[in-house]
């Protein structure tokens, strides 16, 4: 059909041609006349409004209104047929073999069609794209049926479609009954069908291509194009994957990266040969941030691409293999007095249709506590009736974050695992201990959920249990406050905008402003002209924290941006926002950075990165010694990272050039990737002010001996402005191969961690006094999360509202890692801006 893209200009052309049948006898006299040149402007106008109205009617209702006009409706499914053993020449759609059988399906299908009226009226056609080795003597085929429907019966024909197989005809089929048996040509077992995703049937797919893999020996599905170019655009593609009798098919993904609207481009994985949507098992689009893999539940999977027109880049790619079926399967019975099992294929997402049983029996005089450390089973709903973990009878089901915790009443539990035919997730770890019911957590304390914590924890103001139960009844530090649910919460929390008392207590009290005060969200009241004024009046900022779009003022102040031309903005961070706000523009220049490319579209704590997802960070490697230090590429040529990293220790000479390279596109640090891009450091640029007592000015440039290409594994991140603000709380983001843990060894694989931007008066009283206007800091105050050794001269990046990443600041120094109450410390970025362009051009 066409769009509206097309009829735009052709009615304007028709405009203009009504308006050139104006009869127009006499220009002069219409001058003259300026009364009849109104007459005749206004018959003009009301013929090209007739001739518009016209046009536009015809076209609602040819395309809306007219409602014989038949559509295609496509549907697809599978059909199990049994007493027919497979053979090899049903994989190739050209054998005679392949012919033969078809046509016998379609004969099938055109008969359980022809038994309902509505069906059978406007039933056009069926195909069979696909069979598989159904195990045993049978074969499975995919289908494809046609209907040509006037759009109001559309909701019969479903509704009749559906009818065709009711969930309890098919659990009959599953006990072997032959359903349908219309003919003797063949003996089938079930036949499910379903409307197809209506994406696949998009008119402006030019490209519809299949290809057969046999999973036996393993092997590679990338887009075409990976890596180098961008994947083809307007295509549908299905990869059919075949395993063996008795196997399950694998699917790993290593890269993923599609444009972000899965409106546009998507790749969807089903559990059959056909985009079936009952067996659709998952669907990504844009840049997950989770691993991706995947197992089937019988011998086959279909892995489909769909893309729009636009270009986009890179694409997936994914290693293929095959599990066998047999035992051991999931399940059970466990005997120990402790112990752990997880979903099947855990960390893999486990596979649909999938039922697991475990029967745990621990000692006698003894119950079982069961905790899921990781817990990701399908979507939350309140009768858990797809995807569910049941224990002692009660169904969990959803993402869980932290620990959940269930006890035993008795020394047996058992757990049933479920998932339904479609919509798989990543699993469960569960940690099972036997426990003394008068003293169920030796040494430590007791939550009410039943989980044990360190005795330390209690009373320390944060919640450890995850019910808060090692906060109630304490008695407070004096750093603390008192809540009056009787928890104690650090004192710096009180009237900061959160309910940290649970019960709201540290918010109130925190004294009434005026109408024309604006009440910071640590207490203080401040004028209401102070609220994005571009100034942190607040000691939290959080007068400014929400003032994003705040409208440009013309009056320029210490913390407007500058513009090239000298003019200023007062927008907050307007640079790269893909808004020119300054009239010479200069705030969108030099804008090639903080995206991931091509897309239109030591850390504590942390996680996996994926490949390409930190395209800025660098490691520099020195003295032959392997990675010492992390860095932020900032152009095709430099590199900015930490003073402290080329100071000159012992032998080693790390202030001179020479001994340093840098590795770009690294993600490992055992072996280079085909992106890792090495360079040699030509020239190094150490503040001239870094005090390496009190690590001041902890900055220092890196010029490369020749430019690196960029690619969407190089690619720099966005400097921010001299006075781009940062709000407390903001979330951020660290990476790096530094250690994982505090005195611990550094990571192999790049690692990310989030954490948030911490007012500079909180670090402050956390950080003995030691944080300078050069230091940011940022962190989870809980403890766990952090940069550690290894780490320094790395990123500290935030995310604009447009999307964009900046460079916050530079991994500096700490107090140990990772320790409650104790931040990060970074090199405030913004502080040095002026000087690295001073220094560096850029
Ligand atoms: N100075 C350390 C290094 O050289 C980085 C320390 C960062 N520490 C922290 N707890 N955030 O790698």
């Amino acid at each position: 059909m066409d769009t509206g893209e097309k009829f735009c200009p052709r009615q304007d052309l028709d405009l203009d041609t009504t308006l050139q049948f104006l009869p127009a006898p006499n220009a002069k006299k219409l001058e003259k006349k300026p009364g009849h040149r109104r007459l005749w402007m206004g018959v003009g106008f009301v013929l090209a409004a007739v001739a518009l109205s016209l046009l536009t009617g015809l076209l609602v209702w040819r395309f809306h209104l007219r409602s014989d006009v038949a559509v295609t409706r496509v549907y697809v499914g599978s059909m199990e047929i049994v007493k027919q053993r497979f053979l090899p020449a049903y994989e190739d759609s050209s054998s005679i073999q392949f012919s033969k059988l078809s046509s016998l399906v379609s004969q099938q299908l055109q008969a359980i069609y022809s038994k309902n009226a509505v069906l059978l009226k406007y039933f056009t056609r069926s195909s069979v794209d696909a069979f598989s080795d159904g195990g045993g003597d049978s074969v499975m085929a995919y289908y494809q049926s046609e209907f040509d429907i006037p759009a109001p019966q559309q909701a019969s024909v479903d509704a009749a479609i559906k009818s065709l197989q009711t969930p309890a005809q098919s659990q009959q089929s599953r006990q072997g009954r032959v359903l349908v048996k219309p003919d003797d040509s063949l003996n089938i077992n079930s036949v499910v069908t379903r409307a197809i995703d209506p994406r696949m049937t998009s008119s402006s797919l030019l490209v519809k291509k299949s290809f057969n893999v046999h999973v036996q020996e393993g092997g590679i599905i990338q887009s075409p194009g990976f890596p180098d170019s961008s994947y083809p655009s307007s295509v549908y593609l299905q990869w059919r994957m075949r395993a063996d009798p008795a196997h399950r098919v694998r699917l790993d993904f290593d890269t993923l990266i599609l444009e972000d609207n899965c409106q546009n481009d998507f790749v969807k994985i089903y559990d059959s040969l056909a985009p079936i949507e009952h067996a659709a098992i998952t669907e990504h689009c844009g840049f997950p941030h989770h691993s991706l893999s995947f197992v089937s539940s019988g011998n086959v999977m279909l892995l489909t691409l769909v893309t729009n027109k636009e270009k986009n880049f890179p694409g997936f790619r994914a290693n293929y293999s095959q599990v066998s079926r047999g035992p051991p399967g999931c399940g059970g019975t466990l005997s120990s007095d402790v112990g752990f099992f997880s979903s099947p294929f855990f960390p893999s997402s486990y596979p649909p249709r999938t039922t697991c049983v475990w029967n745990i029996q621990v000692s006698n005089d003894k119950l079982v506590k069961l905790e899921f450390r990781k817990f990701y089973v399908g979507n939350d709903s309140s009768d858990c009736s797809r995807d569910y973990v049941e224990v002692n009878g009660q169904r969990l089901c959803g993402a869980k974050a932290g620990s959940t915790v269930v006890a035993s009443r008795s020394n047996v539990m058992t757990v049933k695992f479920n998932s339904d035919s479609s919509y798989v997730d990543r699993g469960f770890v569960a940690d099972f201990e036997a426990f003394v019911p008068s003293d169920p957590c030796p040494g430590r304390f007791r939550c009410n959920n039943e989980l044990c914590v360190d005795l330390s924890l209690r009373c320390d103001g944060m919640d450890d249990c995850k019910d808060a139960s090692d906060e109630d009844d304490c008695t407070c530090e004096a750093s603390h406050m008192r809540c009056e649910n009787g928890r104690c919460k650090a004192k710096f929390w009180a009237c900061d905008g959160v309910d940290d008392c649970g019960d709201n207590s540290d918010e109130s009290n925190c004294g009434a402003c005026t109408s024309s005060e604006f009440r910071c969200r640590n207490g203080p009241c401040v004028p209401s002209a102070m609220v994005c004024d571009r100034k942190e009046d607040c000691t939290d900022g959080s007068d400014e924290s929400k003032c994003e779009k705040s409208a440009a003022m013309t009056v320029c102040s210490d913390l407007s941006f500058r513009c090239r031309d000298g003019g200023c903005v007062n927008k907050v961070n307007p640079e790269c926002d893909d808004e020119e706000d300054c009239k010479d523009a200069s705030d969108e220049e030099s804008c090639q950075c903080g995206l991931r490319p091509y897309r239109s579209s030591r850390i504590v704590g942390g996680q996996v990165s994926q490949e390409g997802e930190w395209p800025w960070q660098v490691s520099l490697h020195a003295g032959g010694k392997g990675h010492v230090c992390g860095a932020s590429l900032l152009s095709h040529r430099w590199l900015l990272t930490a003073a402290h990293c080329v100071q000159d220790k012992g032998p080693t000479r790390y202030s001179q050039a020479d001994q340093w390279e840098a590795f770009l596109g690294q993600h490992t640090q055992s072996s280079a990737n085909k992106w890792t891009v090495r360079r040699k450091v030509r020239r190094i640029v150490v503040h001239r002010h870094f005090d390496p007592v009190t690590f001041d000015n902890d900055v220092a440039l890196m010029e490369l001996d020749s430019d690196v290409p960029l690619n969407q594994h190089i690619w720099p991140i966005c400097l921010p402005s001299p006075t781009h603000h940062f709000p407390s709380g903001r979330q951020a983001w660290i990476t790096g191969w530094g250690a994982t843990r505090e005195g611990g060894v550094a990571a192999s694989v790049l690692q990310k961690a989030e954490v948030r931007i911490i007012n500079s008066s909180v670090c402050n009283s956390l950080m003995k006094n030691e944080v300078t206007d050069g230091m940011l800091c940022a962190g989870v105050l809980k403890g766990g999360v952090d940069a550690c050794q290894g780490d320094s001269g790395g990123p500290l990046s935030v995310t604009s509202q447009s999307g964009r990443v900046f460079l916050a600041g530079v991994v500096s120094w700490g107090d140990g890692c990772a320790r409650r109450n104790k931040p990060g410390v970074y090199t405030r970025v913004t502080k040095y801006r002026n000087w690295i362009k001073e220094h560096s051009g850029v």
